[in-house]
């Protein structure tokens, strides 16, 4: 009996101790197990609930994890110039955090126009870590829309006219950002090119502008990238829309190209449950609860991939493998982000990050013009420098729509340029004009007076007076980022600039010959007044330090080295969707007649003379190309030949070149653009220093979309290669033929 009791003691003591004993880490949080594998476990975990609600927010910028599992909760922010400031659970007025205040960087088309993926590696990396440090594992950005308007409120956000620039230029971003372990969120796929009619419109395009000009961005973004989520756009295409399109997310994103990252819709972009269902979407955000909040506890629970869906699952009619497959890919991106034990902590508002601001606003900065040598101003000799413009003190990190930032800091133009001048210069300043002085967006505001009843004339009256006695006048105006300028919502309405700069600058020019105008602004803007001024600089928004990025250019301590990432055509006109008519379209639909022929691919066909070319930018030193070669004039179909040119510093001082590369298919059975760029690379000289520059031509930088047979073709017969200081400089020309 002693030994029956002593028997059942031990099994009872083993019961209690051997789980423990034996207790093994689940699958899904042993991270020595393949992903894939974690996945399952986790998911066979899950109840259909919980499954459920992953696919929906809980918040305007989170959705829920497991917490029964240690599931975190999913945490996205805005993007993609820095980290938006915290928001009120249910609202998109910001909650007052004090200690939420962010580095801004410089907008997506200051780091295109730097033409340096290395700039972008650590544009992506700052930012990463800073939504790292913030707790944030989906970063809202980068933007990648092609430039087809200068008239796109949402331009700046963005990469260019150029697949091929913005595909370079957007990887390097990705990589930098998940570094982090923090997910970049590509946006907005796809076609999403204006902000009129942004909800309703259906893009219509012709596949070979789909594959040529609007996808190539996003393709390189999933593939070379590897970018873990990407945001679907508002519009449609092909009737659907794009947050769930059969077409875009599962045949193109999925089946093409193999995305296994999360499909994020963009905030309000789901219309529809069966499509979200069927049509690549995973994560449903920011669907607002007109008809759904009344009566009802918690409007999230009515989202289209809430109830609705949950309800369709319990019946029977849509099969479990549906949500199965969504969660999936949530839970990739989460092993990925937030379940990753080694990824870095992060760190915020550091002077480190403001200071790589400052260098990707320096290196992103474009001299347009620049004759006389008027700059850079010779401080040592210079008595009087006259700013004048609304936008020399104006904030510009907030606004703009969901980008807005509550910057911990930011330098305006004429504090920089203050900054770069001793105390013997007198820096004065002049309004000039009024723009907007409001400076608000959702809770922040910039804290700034702007106010200025004072009617144009006097304004301008004594701008002039005192840019008479000035050795150099520094008009600072451009665009700023409240409606219908470079702004979420609406389109510009003109490619003038706006409140009557262009009076402001005439007269100026009239007064003194030494004016420099700096436009501040994401977009091109028509210069009637450009034979009038010497020198003209795009200062893009830079962000935290963007007076002082643009004051070290101004004066000459860093010398230019942006180049256009977008072509600045003379009037509307002469850009292909204005010229045929179809920008923006109606609320139902917009159609892209122009096909690929965007940017500097309109005006080499229709041979207009822009006002400033695509890749075009200056330098205080001169460069020379010398002679460039080709390695044969033949090439076999699986063969690459390699293109160099010498480039040599000629001038006195340090400076960088971007070099570009074009290839020009002289007969093609379909139309085929001039020319494109294949190929670019900035080489840092010093004076007197030559590099050799070289490009590899590959089948792939000969090919073009052939929507006969849906399939990229080079067709054999004859090439150029073409080096180009911009799309108009050419320097060299090699003809080669394909066999
Ligand atoms: C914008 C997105 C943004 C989202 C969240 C939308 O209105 O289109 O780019 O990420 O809001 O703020």
């Amino acid at each position: 009996m002693l030994k029956l009791i002593k028997k059942i003691r031990m099994a009872s003591l083993f019961a209690l101790f051997v789980p423990c004993a034996m207790a093994q880490t689940p699958v899904y949080l042993d991270e020595t197990k393949p992903i894939e594998q974690r996945i399952e476990d986790a998911l066979s975990r899950m109840t259909l609930e919980e499954k459920v609600a992953m696919c929906h927010a809980q918040s305007k910028f989170s959705s829920p994890g497991v917490a029964r599992l240690g599931i975190p909760e999913n945490w996205t922010t805005d993007g993609p110039h820095g980290i938006r400031p915290e928001v009120l659970w249910d609202q998109w007025d910001q909650a007052a955090w004090t200690n939420d205040s962010c580095i801004a960087f410089p907008a997506l088309t200051c780091l295109a126009a730097s033409w340096s993926p290395e700039i972008s590696l650590l544009y992506g990396k700052s930012i990463g870590e800073e939504a790292r440090y913030r707790n944030k594992n989906i970063l809202l950005g980068p933007g990648v829309n092609i430039y087809r308007s200068p008239l796109n409120g949402r331009n700046f956000e963005y990469m260019g006219e150029d697949p091929y620039l913005a595909s370079k230029m957007v990887v390097p971003y990705i990589q930098g950002v998940q570094a982090n372990g923090v997910a970049a969120c590509v946006k907005h796929f796809a076609l999403n090119n204006q902000e009129a009619y942004r909800h309703t419109v259906d893009v219509k395009v012709d596949d070979r502008a789909l594959y040529e000009i609007y996808l190539p961005a996003f393709k390189a973004a999933v593939q070379e990238g590897e970018a873990w989520a990407i945001m679907g756009a508002y519009n449609r295409y092909k009737g659907e829309w794009c947050c769930h399109n059969q077409y875009l997310l599962n045949d193109i994103l999925r089946d093409e190209w193999g995305f296994d990252g999360v499909v994020v819709s963009d905030w309000g972009g789901v219309n529809d449950t069966k499509q979200s269902i069927y049509n690549g979407l995973d994560m449903e955000f920011g669907t607002w609860t007109d008809g759904l909040s009344e009566g009802v506890s918690n409007a999230y629970d009515n989202y289209f991939l809430a109830n609705p869906f949950l309800e369709l699952l319990k019946s029977g009619e849509v099969p479990e493998e549906e949500v199965n497959k969504k969660v999936r890919n949530i839970l990739r991106m989460i092993f990925r982000t937030n379940m990753n034990t080694k990824r870095p902590w992060g760190s915020f508002g550091t002077e480190e990050h403001a200071l790589a601001g400052r260098r990707i606003a320096q290196e992103g900065i474009v001299l347009l013009q620049n004759k006389n040598k008027v700059l850079p101003i010779n401080v040592n000799a210079t008595r009087k420098i006259l700013v004048v413009g609304e936008n020399a003190i104006k904030m510009m990190t907030v606004g703009g729509g969901s980008s807005s930032l509550k910057a911990k800091y930011e330098i305006s133009p004429l504090d920089g340029i203050r900054n770069y001048v001793s105390e013997t210069v007198n820096v004065a300043y002049a309004r000039g004009y009024v723009g907007d002085t409001d400076g608000s967006y959702n809770g922040v505001t910039s804290g700034q007076d702007l106010s200025e009843n004072r009617p144009a004339d006097v304004l301008i009256r004594e701008a002039v007076d005192m840019a008479r006695d000035a050795d150099v006048v520094v008009f600072v105006g451009g665009l700023n980022k409240s409606d219908f300028q470079d702004c979420e919502g609406n389109d510009r309405k003109a490619l003038e600039l706006p409140y009557g700069q262009n009076e402001v600058i005439e007269a100026l020019a009239a007064a003194n010959p030494n004016v420099v105008v700096v436009i501040v602004s994401g977009n091109a803007v028509a210069m009637p007044w450009v034979n009038k001024v010497p020198a003209i600089v795009e200062a893009w928004y830079s962000g935290t330090e963007a007076g002082n990025a643009l004051a070290s250019i101004l004066v000459g301590e860093v010398n230019p080295s942006g180049k256009l990432p977008f072509t600045f055509p003379v009037r509307l006109q002469d850009n292909g969707a204005h010229a045929l008519g179809e920008f923006p379209g109606t609320e139902d639909s917009v159609t892209y007649h122009e096909s690929i022929f965007v940017g500097y691919r309109w005006t080499d066909k229709e041979n207009i003379k822009p006002l400033f070319p695509f890749g075009h930018g200056l330098s205080y030193t001169t460069f020379e190309y010398g002679k460039p070669s080709i390695t044969a004039k033949t090439m076999g179909a699986n063969e690459k030949l390699v293109v160099t040119v010498p480039v040599k510093n000629t001038g006195s001082r340090e400076g960088a070149e971007v070099v570009q590369f074009y290839i020009s298919d002289k007969k093609s059975s379909l139309p085929r653009p001039v020319k494109e760029l294949k190929g670019f690379e900035k080489v840092r000289l010093n004076p007197g220093e030559e590099k050799v520059v070289s490009f590899t031509i590959d089948k792939e930088a000969l090919s073009f979309y052939d929507d006969r047979i849906r399939e990229w073709v080079a067709e054999p017969g004859k090439f150029e290669a073409i080096i180009g200081a911009s799309a108009t400089d050419i320097k060299g020309r090699l003809p080669f033929e394909l066999k």
